[in-house]
């Protein structure tokens, strides 16, 4: 439906152009993530701008499947006050919002896991984060380098598409077909 398409659309972006973000356009990403709702309204987070490419390279390393990050024009880190499952709903909704916000502008994104702790500390180290809070997710933005940027290669190791609906949901108990 053309109401939710925004949505829908939203692919991992991998690679990308040199194309520049005007500065409007990065303020709104981040300003629709500050919006975002969280639990008790605590808006436990801190978000880092980071366009320098030597960090940008050396924080590419700081996890198993963060190589993105070194061809990004731009990351944006999130750095939350805790760890707990609380903490960790609220960095995947503020995630996804600055997602659907760049999506918005035709701008490309893809999370970067930061992992493990001594990942999480030598990027914590890099970006100057004080060591009682938490850098898990450090999002690569950019506009897609090509359509093609929009498709998982053929030989990406995790699955493509989605689960049929008739399998994700259940009607009124776990996983009841509709009669
Ligand atoms: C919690 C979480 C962690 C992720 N970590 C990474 C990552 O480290 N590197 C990466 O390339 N993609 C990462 N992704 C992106 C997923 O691979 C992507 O959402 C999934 O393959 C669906 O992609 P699609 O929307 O393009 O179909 C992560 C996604 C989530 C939700």
């Amino acid at each position: 439906m053309r109401e939710t398409e925004l949505i829908r659309s939203l692919r991992a972006v991998r690679q990308f152009s040199d194309r520049e973000i005007p500065n409007e356009i990065l303020f709104d990403i981040l300003d629709t993530g500050r919006w975002t709702g969280s639990s008790k309204n605590t808006q436990p987070w801190d978000l880092i701008v980071v366009r320098n490419r030597e960090t940008l390279a050396a924080l590419a390393t700081c996890g198993q499947f963060a190589g993105h990050l070194a061809g990004a024009k731009l990351a944006i880190a999130l750095v939350m006050r805790g760890d707990d499952a609380w903490s960790c709903m609220d960095e995947g909704r503020l995630m996804q919002n600055l997602m659907l916000a760049a999506w918005a502008h035709g701008v490309g994104s893809c999370i970067g896991s930061i992992y493990p702790a001594d990942n999480e500390r030598r990027a914590g180290a890099l970006l100057g984060i004080p060591s009682n809070l938490f850098l898990r997710t450090v999002l690569s933005i950019g506009y897609p380098a090509s359509p093609q940027a929009l498709r998982l290669p053929a030989n990406a190791p995790v699955p493509k598409g989605r689960r049929p609906l008739e399998e994700v949901v259940g009607w009124e108990r776990f996983r009841e077909r509709q009669g």
